[in-house]
């Protein structure tokens, strides 16, 4: 038995949506794209982690090389896609769903985690993943460092950390609205 409608939340009884919402069927397919970008993007963070890991404490100078370069080749730009295809979809199940975008705290948090990754990986990623590439490739041909690749100790530690907060948020829903609803008290 059902007590309460899919992507209803519970205490929220207001009876006419502003907005019309997404059907049960397209609910659950945006929930799953959702969910797997979310998925996606956490893999890649930890893909990173273990590449960042190889690339700075390896003993082996040809994994460190092979370690850099992949990073500079491979990650930011499916990390920027997965990272956008989280918030779009999360803005689509927010915007269709009586959640709302900016209604319940644990949706708004979500939403500033989100963009403000998205940002990052943007604007401070993505432009350096040139010198990164081309320091794993001056590895491997001269075993030259090109220069100091520690800070990339914290894109990875930032993004999971961020990401395991708001799968919480995700899961707990906690901290209710933001305001209370129309017509009960301030
Ligand atoms: C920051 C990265 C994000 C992660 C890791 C994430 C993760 C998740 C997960 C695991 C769920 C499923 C929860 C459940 O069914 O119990 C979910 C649902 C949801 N997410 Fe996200 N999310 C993120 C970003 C966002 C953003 C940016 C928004 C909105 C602007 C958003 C809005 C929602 C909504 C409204 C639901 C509930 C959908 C429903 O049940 O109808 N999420 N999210």
């Amino acid at each position: 038995m059902t007590t309460m409608t899919p992507g209803r939340p519970v205490g929220s009884a207001r009876p006419v949506p502003a907005r019309p919402l997404l059907r049960p069927g397209r609910r659950k397919a945006v929930l799953v794209a959702h969910v797997v970008a979310a998925g996606a993007w956490i893999g890649i963070d930890v893909m990173m982690a273990v590449l960042v890991g190889v690339g700075l404490g390896s003993d082996d100078l040809a994994s460190r090389a092979a370690a850099f370069q992949a990073i500079g080749r491979f990650l930011a730009v499916p990390m920027l896609v997965v990272a956008i295809a989280c918030l779009a979809t999360g803005l689509v199940l927010g915007w269709g769903t009586r959640w709302g975008l900016l209604r319940f705290w644990w949706v708004t948090i979500k939403l500033v985690i989100n963009a403000v990754l998205v940002a990052l990986v943007g604007v401070a990623l993505l432009p350096g993943m040139g010198e990164v590439r081309e320091h794993g490739e001056s590895l491997a041909a001269t075993g030259a460092a090109t220069g100091d690749m520690s800070f990339l100790v914290f894109p990875p530690a930032v993004s999971l950390l961020a990401l395991l907060v708001a799968t919480v948020l995700s899961v707990f829903k906690p901290w209710g609205r933001v305001r209370p609803p129309a017509g009960r008290g301030a």
